[in-house]
């Protein structure tokens, strides 16, 4: 954690969450709390709720909800180190970064100072007669401009074996720092440390803090590996950050545009597009997923052009779509990527393709136009047949109707006949799967469309025991002692949705090891929207009177029994179940 937990319980003490939402807010008194128009969706009568007592709102609308920290992310489109920051310096409280988070003896600090030292070498070397190789390969092979090379810190790794680390002992950095900080390797055969990154163009990494976090390094011609990347630091994690964000981050409001490519990102950025992110050299991780849901709802998947960026951007649909992105796929055309792209055909041209970039149903059913020819009945029949099954599989009759439209014409079969074929697929598959599972199918069929715990639609009473739990742990420090005095035995893994399992360690993690739950500090790792749910959580057990440890073993029972029943059924094994169940019983015995 950057900033200190007293640093934000301060902030959080000395703000009064009344004033700070009623400067963006009409708020009208009612009862204790305070009542107003949401600002975060559109509405005409008051749902949006302050509650000055535990300090948070809540809107019974949307769903948007927590604390002040929460509201000033939302509102303002922060991430959390920035959010307490905005209300520190309203209240006059001067923030000290912690430093002393460490791993293995460096701390964050540390190599975002190495990195940026390094950063600075890369880039006077670009600039320098020792980068010319360089620098030319930037400007004339791939036509970037000085103020690009400026803008984004490129800058040139020389060949030499000793030039950065000579460099950055000189700053004061020892060999340890740099290899720890993949920097530099040490050599197997003397013990003597070596540049990590020779004759490569480098790209900085940064932060939306504005720390350099790592570095990308690529050859100047065909040799392998084509880019060199540095590792996790304790300063970095590839799987937690994007290229680029720093800069998109300030023009995220409509979409995000996401990449493959380094290259990919720095072109968009120069033809106008700099709203253009990429990951880091891995596929598209949910972490860096519900990273994009903190500054935009859409994301534009913009990958390659051959097989392999197709099959990814298919990947990081379902990765962005999990997280409730709002997701669209263009195509570059006679392009092997979007910086090829751009420099054939220009900015008009690829915005015109953003226009037109399509949503998931659009992506997904044009590949299996492609597949068939429609002049063969024969494989009109098979193209039918799949998207039947494609739109059958939308929950929204609407939407399944609108779909249903767009494709007849193209398979020339009647409108008509396409939908009764399609709510025929449709009930043959809800059937099956009613049988499958019995009760549960009605039940979890209310859960689809819940974005932001895609987990409900799978099991809704697991889901709704694990949120009464949550909101207790929350609510009452005593229910958190029963957990850790193990009075009643729950672990994370006893949780049966993703964000019910980090909600769960993070809480507990607090209370163990980090001086007592407080849920300002859950703002750090959950996005605004799942601020919103655990809110939600918390007033829902509020509201009720009865929430005494009886509940708590209630619920914790109901969880464990539906968690049983659906892990069995996924993994189809009915059996397993009934002995499982079986055994419960016989214990209880
Ligand atoms: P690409 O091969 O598409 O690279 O890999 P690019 O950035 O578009 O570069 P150009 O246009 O060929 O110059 C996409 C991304 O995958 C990661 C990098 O992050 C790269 O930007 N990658 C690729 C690696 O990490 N290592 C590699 O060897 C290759
Ligand atoms: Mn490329």
């Amino acid at each position: 954690m950057m900033i200190p937990r007293e640093v934000v319980e301060e902030v959080r003490r000395r703000t009064d969450i009344v004033e700070l939402i009623g400067s963006y807010v009409t708020l009208k008194r009612a009862g204790s709390n305070f009542g107003g128009l949401c600002p975060f969706h559109s509405e005409k009568t008051p749902s949006f709720t302050v509650f000055p007592d535990s300090e948070s709102f809540y809107c019974f609308g949307c769903g948007a909800g927590g604390d002040a920290i929460t509201f000033v992310m939302k509102n303002e489109n922060l991430d959390y180190p920035s959010a307490v920051e905005v209300l520190a310096a309203r209240a006059g409280i001067q923030i000290v970064k912690e430093q002393e988070k460490s791993t293995g003896g460096l701390t964050r600090k540390r190599v975002h100072d190495m990195n940026k030292d390094a950063a600075k070498f890369f880039h006077q070397c670009l600039l320098a007669p020792i980068g010319a190789e360089g620098l030319k390969y930037l400007t004339e092979k791939r036509g970037l401009s000085m103020a690009l090379i400026k803008h984004f810190g490129l800058g040139f790794a020389p060949g030499s074996f000793n030039m950065l680390t000579d460099y950055m002992h000189k700053k004061g950095y020892t060999d340890a720092e740099l290899a720890q900080g993949f920097l530099c390797g040490i050599s197997q055969k003397n013990g003597r440390a070596y540049d990590y990154f020779r004759n490569r163009v480098m790209f900085p990494i940064i932060d939306t803090a504005g720390n350099v976090i790592a570095f990308g390094g690529r050859v100047m011609d065909d040799s392998k590996p084509k880019y060199l990347n540095s590792s996790d630091t304790p300063a970095f994690q590839k799987r937690k950050n994007l290229f680029a964000l720093n800069f998109a981050k300030n023009h995220s409001t409509d979409r995000l545009i996401l990449c493959e490519g380094y290259m990919d990102v720095i072109s968009l950025h120069a033809y106008g597009f700099e709203n253009a992110v990429a990951t880091l050299g891995t596929a598209i991780t949910p972490e860096q997923a519900r990273l994009m849901t903190k500054y935009t709802k859409q994301v534009i998947i913009c990958y390659d052009a051959d097989e392999a960026g197709q099959r990814a951007a298919v990947k990081a649909m379902e990765v962005l779509g999990q997280v409730g992105m709002d997701v669209r796929v263009l195509h570059v055309n006679d392009a092997k990527d979007p910086d090829e792209y751009l420099r054939k055909f220009g900015d008009a041209r690829f915005r015109r393709l953003i226009e037109g970039s399509r949503t998931e149903f659009s992506y997904k059913s044009e590949k299996i136009f492609a597949k068939y020819s429609m002049d063969i009945p024969e494989e009109r029949i098979k193209a039918s047949e799949e998207l039947c099954a494609l739109i059958a599989a939308t929950p929204s009759k609407v939407e399944r109707e609108i779909y249903a439209s767009m494709v007849a014409d193209k398979l020339k079969i009647s409108i008509d006949s396409l939908k009764n074929d399609i709510e025929r697929t449709r009930s043959k598959k809800l059937r099956a799967l009613k049988q499958k599972e019995s009760k549960d199918a009605g039940l979890s069929a209310k859960g689809y469309g819940d974005r932001v715990n895609p987990d409900t639609a799978r099991n809704v009473q697991a889901v709704a025991a694990e949120e009464a739990i949550i909101g207790l742990l929350m609510l009452y420090p005593e229910h958190r002692k029963m957990i850790t005095s193990g009075t009643i035995a729950l672990t994370e893994e006893d949780f049966f949705s993703a964000l019910g399992k980090r909600a769960f360690a993070r809480i507990m993690k607090m209370e163990q090891e980090e001086g007592g739950f407080s849920y300002s500090l859950l703002g750090e790792d959950f996005t605004p929207d799942e601020m919103g749910r655990l809110q939600s959580m918390l007033q829902k057990r509020r509201a009720l009177a009865e929430n005494g440890t009886a509940v708590l073993r209630a619920s914790v029972t109901t969880l464990l029994e539906q968690k049983r029943k659906s892990d069995a059924r996924e993994s189809g094994d009915v059996v397993q179940s009934i002995q499982q169940l079986l055994d419960a019983k016989k214990k209880k015995q």
